[in-house]
This record gives C-alpha cells, structure tokens and sequence, in this order.
C-alpha cells in the first residue's frame, strides 16, 4: 500500500494522472489536494471521484501551517506535485500569483516533506512536474534537451525555473529523493478554455472571432494529455533519484497551421461549408516576451524508461474536439462568471 499526495490534481494535467493513478494502481491510496482556483474542477474527476483508493482534500499549498499539519497526519509516501499557476498570459498581468504558488508553495512542500520523511528519504519521493518554458525560446533548429541551460522569459516560466531548482537544492542539500521533469504542451479533454486550443474550439462552437498572436509564427510541440500522464507514471515509478526527464511528442506546429487545421476538423464536425471556421481567424496584438518556439528532445525518457507517445496529432485533436461537442455543459459551467471577465481584459485590446 502506498499513499501517493498529488496535487493540482482538479486541474487539467492533474485530472488526467490523478485518474490514471485511481484505475492502475487500485492498491495505491490517492490523495488529491486542490485549492479549486478557477482551473481547478472537480467535474474534471466525477467518473473516478467514487473510487475507495481517493481521497479529495481542498487547500492552499502556500498556507504553510495548513500543508505541514497536512503531512503530519496523512504522512504520503510520495508527492507528485503539479499545483501551478498555469496561464502564461496571466502571469503577465499578475506575476506575484505565480511567485506564490509556484516558488513558494513549492517550498512549503519541500520543507513539509523533509521534515516528514526525516531520517527515510530512500523510502520517499518528492515528483516534480515542470515545463519546457524553463529553457527559453529556440530559433528555427535546435531541439531542447536536459542539459540547455535555464533561459525563462515569462514571468510564469521565471517561477517553474525557480522552483525547479529549489527542488534539485533539496535534492542536493538534504538528500531528498527528487525527481524532475519537463514537459511540451499539453491539449486534450479538461483543458480551461483560456488556453489557445480549448479556446479556439469554444469560439469556433460560438461563431466568434478566434485570436491568433502576431502572425501565428510561433512553434510548438503538443503532446497529448494522456500521453504525459503516462509518461509520469513511467518517470514517477522508475527514474533515478535526482534525474531530470524531458517530455514532448516530436509534434511542431506553427501556431497558425494547427488553427487552420483545427478549423478543418470543426467544419467536418459541425456540418459547416469548407472555410466556414477558418474565416473566424483574426490576428490580434502579440504575447510580450513571445518565445517563439519550443521542441523537445525526449530520447533520454524513451531510451532509459521505453517511454513512447501513442497518439497521432490529428487523431488526438479530433477526439479533443469531439469531447468539447459532448461536453458543452462542462464549457458552459466554466466560461460563465469570471471568465467573461477575464477574456474582456485579456482581449479588449484587440477588440475582438
Ligand atoms: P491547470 O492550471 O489546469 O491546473 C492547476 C491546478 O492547480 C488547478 O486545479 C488549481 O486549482 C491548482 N492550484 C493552483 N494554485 C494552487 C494552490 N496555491 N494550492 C493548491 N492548488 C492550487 O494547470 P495544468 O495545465 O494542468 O498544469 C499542471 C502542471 O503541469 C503545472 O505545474 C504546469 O506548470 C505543468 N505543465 C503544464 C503544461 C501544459 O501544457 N498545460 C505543460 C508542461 C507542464
Ligand atoms: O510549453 C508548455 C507550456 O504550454 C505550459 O508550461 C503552460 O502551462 C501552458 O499554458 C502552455 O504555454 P503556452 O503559452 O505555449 O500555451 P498557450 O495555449 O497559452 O499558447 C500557445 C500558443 O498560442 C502560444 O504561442 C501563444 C498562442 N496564442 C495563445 C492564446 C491563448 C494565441 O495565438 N492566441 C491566444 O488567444
């Protein structure tokens, strides 16, 4: 029996490995600690919420007390920590959120785990989920592995730097059994409609504008959600103390090619003439600080632990768009209040 502290797990990464967790480790007990900020759902998990092997606990990571009280009386053989401040345009607006959160709540882990597991970190582990954002932009060749250096740009990718390396400081400062990994972007079912393609898909559903940044030059590699869960559970079961894992799906897009397609794919779908979506297109301001383009090199992941992705690019959006059609209420309940808020400052630039 292992008692495993996911956090984030309301969120959409999160949903999907804490699913996977409840269905193939049913001898695994599953704790799930969310904040519920307006990214975390918990419809994300109502088909596995049942389950005997979870556990759902609502909290704070930055509340230090409250998180080491926490350790105390679960005492979690591991941590697989995905709790985050995620929106890179958001973290424009408002970077402190994401120092909170991401750096320090991190930490607060951190500590409440070394003083938890004291004396036993062999028997430990303390999983980190990061992101390729921490090694900056490419230019139009090069791929990133795990041993580019650190070049964030964006206030959210300033934060996953920084907390990646207060993890691998614990790693070499006390000993804790940490492992790290860094991951492409992600797409698929419960994804938070701020994000380019849930986005893309609402208002292509909607008949609204669909905002490209710049010219939709930017690149890159999508991987699909599943397919990182699985990569987790590989990392998380196998890798070595103190390694790092690259994770993408050698799947480049231009920005404005995948809209193109996705827009194709909407038409079949929706019923709608050729070009119908594609005319909802609209180039808006650019990102500030726009990295223009992340590829991953994950042979590290496949040759050490066999890892592969499963999923064709094409396939996985079609049945991302399909699970949008089917699930127009989960769209709904998340694009009322806050949201419409949120999308009028983020766009009201544009006047869109
Ligand atoms: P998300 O924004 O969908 O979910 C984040 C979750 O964390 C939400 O459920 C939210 O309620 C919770 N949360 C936020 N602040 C919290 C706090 N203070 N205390 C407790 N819970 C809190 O994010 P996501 O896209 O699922 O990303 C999950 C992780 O994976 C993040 O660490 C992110 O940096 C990383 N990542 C994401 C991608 C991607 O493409 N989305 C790619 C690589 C890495
Ligand atoms: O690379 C991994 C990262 O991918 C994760 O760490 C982040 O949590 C995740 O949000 C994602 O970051 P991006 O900034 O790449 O994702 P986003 O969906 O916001 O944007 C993808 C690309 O699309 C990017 O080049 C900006 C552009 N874009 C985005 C939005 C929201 C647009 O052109 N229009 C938009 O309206």
């Amino acid at each position: 029996m292992k008692k495993i502290l996911i956090t984030g797990g309301a969120g959409f990464i999160g949903s999907h490995v804490v699913r996977r967790f409840i269905k193939n480790y049913p001898d695994y007990e599953i704790i799930n600690l969310d904040k519920l900020t307006y990214a975390g759902n918990l419809l994300n998990l109502t088909d596995v919420s049942g389950s005997r092997n979870y556990k759902f606990i609502k909290g704070d990571i930055t509340d230090v007390e409250f998180i080491n009280e926490l350790f105390q009386l679960e005492k979690p053989d591991a941590v697989i920590h995905l709790a985050a401040e995620s929106h890179v345009d958001r973290s424009i607006s408002n970077p402190m959120e994401f120092v909170m959160t991401n750096v320090i709540g991190t930490v607060s882990l951190l500590n409440a785990a070394k003083e938890c597991w004291k004396g036993n970190y062999a028997n430990h582990r303390f999983y980190h989920v990061s992101t390729d954002e921490v090694y900056g932009t490419l230019g139009e060749t090069g791929l990133f592995t795990e041993a580019t250096a650190y070049d964030p740009h964006s206030p959210y990718s300033a934060s996953k730097a920084s907390s990646d390396h207060f993890v691998r400081a614990y790693h070499d400062t006390y000993g804790l059994d940490v492992v790290i990994s860094n991951c492409s972007n992600n797409y698929g079912s419960c994804h938070f409609p701020e994000k380019l393609i849930p986005l893309a898909i609402n208002n292509i559903r909607n008949n609204q504008p669909v905002p490209v940044y710049g010219k939709g030059e930017n690149v890159r590699d999508w991987l699909w959600v599943e397919d990182h869960a699985s990569a987790i559970d590989t990392i998380f079961h196998q890798a070595v103390s103190g390694e790092t894992y690259n994770i993408g799906g050698h799947n480049e897009w231009k920005n404005i090619d995948l809209i193109r397609l996705l827009c194709n794919i909407m038409d079949q779908k929706l019923g709608r003439s050729a070009g119908e979506s594609a005319a909802l297109i609209t180039y808006v301001t650019d990102r500030a600080g726009h990295d223009l383009r992340y590829a991953i090199d994950s042979t590290k992941l496949q040759n050490e632990l066999g890892w592969t992705p499963s999923l064709q690019f094409e396939e996985g959006l079609s049945k991302t768009v399909d699970w949008y059609l089917e699930n127009e209420e989960w769209l709904e309940n998340v694009t009322s209040g806050h949201y419409q808020d949120y999308y009028r400052q983020q766009y009201e630039y544009n006047e869109l």
